[in-house]
């Protein structure tokens, strides 16, 4: 038995085993909707066998969007697609999973595809603007970044009701598991770090306050009986931020407001640009001691996530109680049928009885003609 391969169940969540298709944005949206090409991306995910298939970062309200073509939550009408995506990898056999997040002072980018810098008048001319950033402090990301509004008392609270209101969506969407993004330096990040949080009101008095806030009314719309992930960045890695063991105390304190998962990721710091020369690697190898700690400090459930490649790595750290889901990023990209083929790698199924069923027959009859195939060869390279 591998414990990757494994079910798992968390609340009323059922997945058929712990590989976990990490939030990607596509940058592919058109106003705020999911579009056709995010329902061929996803499925192919949960065709090739994944427990549980997160969509990407979802925006909660449209400044919050990290490009022009950011999924979003903020309005009803963007549930109905969502739902189709939803309803594709749940017959696929995968959990269907969301991120919702908001960007703060990094709203505004271009998509990656155009560099990932600032939005300018050449974006401006495609019709692509810039729009005015928000975040806790008036502190831009770094030079050449717009200077963000800093959002008063009651702004942060009516955004606090933005997370609600897109986690109701996504239920009504039909997806069984939420994931909220605090990392990346994004606008939770943002609250918690020292570095970028310098208010004086409640929200800066105790830099917890949003992200708890957050928690709370979140839970609130999310039902008792589906799981809540959310997403850290595992330290500032930036003189005076937010260092691991507050980390620690943070994640106890999201427990006990229904936090189920830490997703313990690293990369795209508070910092911004340029990083103060520190880093921290991106890779789940070289964090899984800390992922452990932080399982063993929270008491919640996590998701490790870093450049896991090779399947026996991932049931590794399973193994070794350094995680209890594996997210996989990249390499899902480069193989979408990476769950099935390291199910087969790892000994746990060999006959194709987790591919989709309209393949299976034709799997094992084209196995058994490449091996007929290869006896042949061997046998006329010998003769
Ligand atoms: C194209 C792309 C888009 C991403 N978008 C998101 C996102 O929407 N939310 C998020 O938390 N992380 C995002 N990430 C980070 C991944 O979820 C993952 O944590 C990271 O790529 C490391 O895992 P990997 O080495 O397996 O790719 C993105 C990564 C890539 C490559």
């Amino acid at each position: 038995m591998t414990k990757l391969f494994t079910p798992y169940t968390l609340r009323g969540m059922h997945a058929r085993n712990r590989v976990v298709i990490s939030p990607m944005q596509q940058f592919t949206g058109v106003h705020g909707m999911a579009t056709d090409w995010h329902v061929g991306h996803f499925a192919r995910f949960a065709m090739g066998g994944a427990g549980i298939v997160f969509v990407e970062s979802t925006a909660v309200e449209e400044r919050g969007r990290n490009t022009h073509g950011d999924t979003g939550l903020w309005n009803d009408a963007q549930t109905a697609p969502l739902a189709r995506i939803a309803e594709v990898l749940r017959i696929n056999g995968a959990v269907p999973a969301i991120q919702l997040g908001h960007t703060g002072r990094k709203a505004g980018m271009q998509k990656s595809w155009q560099g990932h810098g600032p939005l300018n008048d050449a974006d401006r001319a495609r019709g692509e603007a810039p729009w005015p950033v928000i975040a806790p402090s008036p502190l831009p990301l770094g030079p050449g970044w717009p200077t963000p509004q800093a959002l008063d008392t009651a702004q942060v609270e009516a955004l606090v009701q933005t997370w609600a209101d897109a986690a109701r969506r996504a239920r009504e969407a039909g997806f069984e598991a939420l994931e909220v993004h605090g990392a990346h330096g994004y606008l939770i990040h943002q609250f918690l770090s020292p570095v970028t949080n310098q208010r004086s009101d409640r929200f800066g008095q105790n830099r917890w306050r949003f992200a708890l806030d957050v928690a709370e009314a979140v839970r609130r719309e999310w039902p008792d009986t589906l799981p809540l992930f959310w997403r850290v960045s595992l330290a500032d890695v930036v003189d005076g931020g937010l260092e691991f063991d507050e980390m620690a105390g943070l994640l106890r304190a999201l427990k006990d407001r229904g936090v189920d998962v830490v997703d313990c990721s690293s990369g795209g710091g508070i910092a911004g640009y340029p990083t103060q020369g520190r880093s921290v690697s991106n890779s789940l190898l070289f964090r899984a001691e800390l992922a452990a700690q932080l399982r063993e400090a929270s008491g919640l459930q996590v998701m490790g996530v870093g450049l896991v490649v090779d399947p026996q790595t991932a049931e590794d750290y399973l193994q070794a109680q350094q995680a209890d889901l594996i997210a996989v990023g990249r390499e899902a990209l480069y193989n979408p049928n990476w769950a099935v083929h390291a199910e087969a790698a790892l000994g746990a199924n060999q006959d194709y009885a987790t591919w989709p069923r309209q393949y299976r027959t034709y799997l094992s009859r084209r196995a058994d003609a490449a091996d007929a195939l290869r006896k042949t060869h061997a046998a006329r390279s010998t003769a």
